[in-house]
């Protein structure tokens, strides 16, 4: 088993000073380097609070998120800024790219502001625009793409410091259904082939069933950590063997399986 990337611990944030608004209350979970997960739950639900405190860019009301090993509780903002840029990369739903600036210059940017010479970012730069599909379209102005293309462009950013883990918020919720296929597609090859970790929130249980863990979240807390038996279609798929559902298993077009992924995970309070 690979080692845990993220250790996420009793998690809770309270918003407001006066009128206070509890966003998230007690979430812990692992997440272990190269998983490829989702986040779900309804609008309001604390998704992006919980992706938030995890990206470290905000800080919890309580307990502690362990990223790679580094307790960043009593970390400084820079040391967390630092954190953050060593091992995490963000993709939002709507793509923030710079639109005055060329395909190329936007995958420069944090690079280029952190102090790297371009000659030294171009070689990086170069390889994940290749491996987006985006070559050619270098000098291109960003306004002058598709939404597919932009958000492409913004996943090639957030790839450039060969982040472990790759937290998405509603990645492709601007996009029509053949970008947002063609955008999970990327991920999986994503983590596939450089084995970056993913943690995706998506409203669409469609798109978190193709997931291999799914997290959902109700009213701030964890309601279910489950495995999801996700088999992507190729030839691994096809070798292997004819067998029904197991249990635990998600079969398509269902609802996700129920069983609770860790100890952590506190059944529903009955109502
Ligand atoms: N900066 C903030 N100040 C005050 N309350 C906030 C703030 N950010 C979020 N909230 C509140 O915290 C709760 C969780 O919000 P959050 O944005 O995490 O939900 P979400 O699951 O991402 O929803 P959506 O699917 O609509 O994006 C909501 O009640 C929201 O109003
Ligand atoms: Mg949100």
């Amino acid at each position: 088993m690979a080692d845990v990337l993220l250790h996420a611990e009793d998690l809770g944030k309270t918003y407001g000073a006066v009128a206070k608004t509890v966003a998230l209350t007690a979430v812990s979970f692992d997440l272990q380097g190269g998983e490829f997960a989702s986040i779900i739950g309804q609008s309001g639900s604390g998704k992006s609070t919980l992706l938030n405190l995890i990206g470290l860019l905000d800080t919890p009301t309580t307990g502690r998120v362990v990223l790679n090993g580094h307790d960043t509780a009593a970390a400084s903002r820079k040391q967390r800024a630092t954190l953050r840029n060593d091992f995490i990369g963000f993709v939002f739903q709507f793509h923030y790219l710079l639109p005055e600036f060329s395909v190329l210059e936007n995958v420069l940017m944090p690079g280029r502001i952190a102090g790297v010479s371009v000659a030294d970012l171009r070689p990086r730069a170069e390889e994940v625009l290749a491996l987006l599909g985006l070559e050619g379209l270098e000098g291109k102005g960003a306004n002058d793409l598709s939404g597919g293309q932009k958000q492409r462009v913004a996943i090639a950013r957030a790839l450039m410091n060969r982040p472990a883990l790759l937290l998405a918020d509603e990645p492709t919720g601007n996009l029509d259904t053949v970008n947002t296929k063609a955008v999970y597609e990327l991920f999986r090859k994503l983590n596939r082939e450089l084995g970056t970790a993913f943690m995706i929130v998506t409203h669409d249980r469609s798109v978190a069933q193709q997931t291999d863990r799914i997290l959902e979240v109700q009213d701030g807390r964890l309601l279910q950590d489950v495995r999801n038996s996700y088999i992507e279609a190729g030839p691994a798929a096809e070798a292997e063997p004819e067998r029904g559902p197991a249990a635990g298993d998600v079969v398509p077009d269902e609802e996700p399986a129920l069983e609770p992924e860790t100890s952590s995970v506190e059944p529903p309070p009955s109502v």
